[in-house]
């Protein structure tokens, strides 16, 4: 190998370790679908964007909570009821981008009384709801959450369980609902 191979082969590596290192850097959600989401979520809700403020690593968004799809107990104990904290940061999963005085359907992490959302989290503008994720959040996935759907990164055995959802159609959306059918089997539904 002559000297001007070595070094593009050294270049090479060193390209690729710096790839690497930026892919370890970036945000990574597990869960792909909407049901795997909101059965994660301790809170989930529609809220209205009053205003917004932020520091070196949050934007806080100011909400105003209209409806509760799952978790209304959570917030009730919750001490700031109002303030959204949401990371600025790509490798944090940010930054999550609102309309003030738009309505939105977000998942909301609770931790030590404070709201937390970031990418991996749901964030759908209400106006653009589709009909299947309204279904879900009005009760389908919270019923299925029995009904578990393999992670992103999890390599799956070609083994399905009684309880689990496989890949699902090609048809199928994100928000698809994976329920319980007739034979007593988790499967996708309706797609
Ligand atoms: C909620 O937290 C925000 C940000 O820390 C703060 O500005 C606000 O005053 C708090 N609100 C309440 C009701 O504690």
């Amino acid at each position: 190998m002559s000297n001007v191979e070595m070094m593009q082969v050294i270049i090479g590596l060193c390209f690729l370790l710096l790839c690497l290192f930026s892919l370890s850097q970036q945000c990574g959600c597990p869960a792909q679908f909407t049901q795997q989401i909101f059965c994660n979520s301790q809170l989930v809700v529609k809220a209205r964007i009053e205003s917004s403020t932020s520091d070196q690593s949050y934007t806080f968004y100011e909400i105003s909570v209209i409806k509760f799809y799952d978790g209304e107990d959570e917030y009730k104990r919750l001490s700031n009821k109002t303030t959204l904290w949401t990371p600025k940061e790509s490798a944090a999963c940010g930054p999550v981008v609102f309309e003030t005085g738009s309505k939105y359907i977000l998942t909301v992490s609770v931790y030590d009384g404070i709201m937390s959302h970031n990418l991996c989290g749901l964030q759908v503008k209400f106006l653009h709801a589709s009909k299947t994720l309204l279904a879900g959040l009005s009760g389908e996935y919270k019923k299925n959450c029995q009904c578990k759907i393999p992670y992103k990164f999890k390599k799956t055995n070609g083994r399905k369980s009684q309880n689990q959802c496989g890949k699902p159609p090609i048809k199928c959306s994100r928000e698809t609902v994976c329920a319980t059918d007739a034979i007593g089997q988790c499967s996708w539904q309706n797609c």
